[in-house]
């Protein structure tokens, strides 16, 4: 039960003649003298670096926060860097004192490390809210978890979302994508905050609600997918430009300066030319050569694959990226395979496949994997029966989120104008890929043939040569199960299923 305000005198009437009532009634005073004035029109929970960041951000769009911190002196170290913003943020010490600084009803973004902890913080904070107040976990949590807790929330209450924020630290404190989750009228509680506070493009706020329950953190998870895919494309052709071509950092840094004025427009590939041409300031050397090539992953992409594979939806560009960090963190065995077999060729002809031809491969593979991306999150829409509409997804990534780039725009009017559609077949982007598939198999061959690996490139070529070809070879796969376990086929010539084949006669 939520505790209400009272007036001091009526707290102190209640002390009584047993010990245990003198305590309960001194931590009710104690409550009490901090929960006189509830002024924030929003609370956050976990400051920590995406918590602190966006309440900041909250209190410098004009709202007042509460903040409140498991540990205490990040509070007391927040509030001195949030310097002249202090006077938009209530900070807190204890939960009843956080929640009683609240405007009712009640909302209470959670922002702390996903998994156990968000179902801690929910378990503490029932008992305190009201069955109306919200909960948003804003964290990058597994959108089966969200379904899970979205569940509970209807049995047991207060009102709960889950909101996908993209775009790290900077997007937090500046303006981040936010891909909400959850009851439609409870977006309209808080949808103003969020939409003040998130990246704009062109005026328009980069946050929206996209559907139901887990929807928000469902498409957040596709979100980091697509991210992994797209940034292990761009370190392929890297590998290409420094081993195939053996140019050096500053140059490669340089080419993907020149392809972000032109339809590669993105962060990634801006943040890559800018890693490419930084130097380390103790050896002088460039930066992209002392670091160490073993990549890490929290598991968003890890989830993305899998949730391609459950809902039965080609996400292959994305497993090979996933795949990739895998590989990259088995450094002594890597060795132990160049000591065995000998480094590959790794030189290309330049004339066989250039920078020009990068840059097209490139282009090809994102529109696939933008294409499996969306893909799946349609997928999930059927069949969960969620909402979301796929023309706003990539309408709130133009800007904000890590993967935000130019092509985006074009996504969001290719899926406005037909969202079920594969991305390779509208117009715009057929004919892209058209201009840009043969140089994409050029890049996949020239590599494979001097042992530069391109998983993800090549997973993206495989990808289009299958949804272009009719008639592919899946009839040998349902000849072999047949054959092996009488799973029956379809036939070309007849309607129906359940045929099977002569193989006893063979
Ligand atoms: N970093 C990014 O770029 C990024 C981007 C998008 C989304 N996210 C997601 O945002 C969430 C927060 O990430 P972060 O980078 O801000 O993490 P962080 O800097 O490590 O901060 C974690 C916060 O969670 C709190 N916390 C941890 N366990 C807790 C528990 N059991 N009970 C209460 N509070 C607890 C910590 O409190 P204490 O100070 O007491 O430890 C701290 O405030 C995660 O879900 C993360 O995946 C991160």
């Amino acid at each position: 039960m939520p505790i209400r305000m009272e007036t001091g005198i009526a707290a102190c009437g209640q002390v009584g003649y047993h010990r245990g009532n003198i305590f309960k009634n001194l931590r009710r005073m104690r409550f009490l003298m901090t929960s006189q004035d509830a002024v924030a029109e929003i609370g956050l929970i976990g400051l920590g670096t995406m918590g602190g960041n966006l309440a900041l951000n909250i209190a410098e769009h004009g709202f007042q926060i509460a903040v409140f911190n498991r540990t205490t002196e990040k509070t007391d170290q927040f509030m001195v860097k949030a310097g002249e913003l202090a006077d938009k943020l209530v900070p807190t010490k204890t939960l009843e004192a956080f929640v009683a600084s609240l405007k009712t009803p009640r909302a209470v973004i959670l922002m702390v490390s996903a998994g156990d902890a968000v179902d801690a913080q929910i378990d503490a904070l029932r008992s305190l809210l009201d069955p109306q107040d919200l909960i948003i976990d804003a964290g990058n949590a597994n959108y089966h978890d969200t379904n899970r807790r979205a569940a509970e929330a209807a049995e047991k209450g207060p009102r709960f979302m889950g909101i996908g924020v993209s775009g790290g630290e900077e997007g937090a404190r500046f303006g981040p994508s936010i891909m909400g989750g959850g009851a439609k009228d409870v977006w309209g509680q808080v949808g103003h905050i969020l939409e003040a506070i998130s990246a704009k493009y062109e005026g328009e706020p980069c946050a929206a609600w996209l559907g139901e329950a887990g929807a928000g953190h469902l498409v957040k998870t596709v979100h980091n997918g697509i991210e992994y895919a797209d940034m292990q494309m761009i370190a392929e052709v890297y590998g290409v430009m420094r081993d195939g071509f053996a140019m050096s950092a500053e140059e490669i840094g340089k080419v993907f300066e020149k392809w972000n004025g032109g339809i590669l427009q993105s962060y990634l590939i801006e943040i890559s030319g800018k890693v490419a041409g930084m130097a380390d300031p103790d050896s002088g050397k460039p930066m992209l050569d002392i670091i160490l090539d073993r990549a890490g992953q929290k598991g968003t992409g890890r989830w993305t694959a899998i949730e391609g594979l459950m809902l039965g939806t080609p996400a292959s560009a994305i497993e090979a990226a996933v795949a990739v960090r895998n590989m990259s963190s088995r450094l002594d065995e890597r060795k132990a395979g160049e000591a065995e077999f000998g480094p590959a060729p790794r030189k290309m002809d330049r004339e066989a496949a250039s920078v020009d031809a990068l840059e097209a491969a490139l282009v090809a593979g994102k529109i696939v994997c933008y294409a499996q991306g969306f893909g799946l999150i349609l997928e999930a829409a059927k069949q969960y029966g969620w909402a979301m509409p796929l023309p706003e997804i990539a309408r709130i990534w133009r800007n904000g989120c890590i993967i935000r780039s130019a092509m985006l725009n074009d996504m969001s009017s290719a899926l406005a104008d037909n969202a079920e559609r594969n991305l390779m077949l509208a117009p715009f982007f057929s004919a892209k890929l058209k201009e840009t598939e043969a140089s994409l198999r050029q890049v996949v061959a020239q590599a494979a043939l001097n042992g530069l690996p391109v998983p993800a490139l090549s997973a993206a070529l495989s990808y289009f040569d299958i949804m272009r070809t009719a008639r592919s070879t899946a009839n040998m796969l349902q000849g072999q199960r047949d054959f092996f376990g009488a799973h029956g086929f379809e036939r070309t010539d007849k309607d129906g299923g359940g045929f099977h084949g002569p193989w006893a006669m063979g």
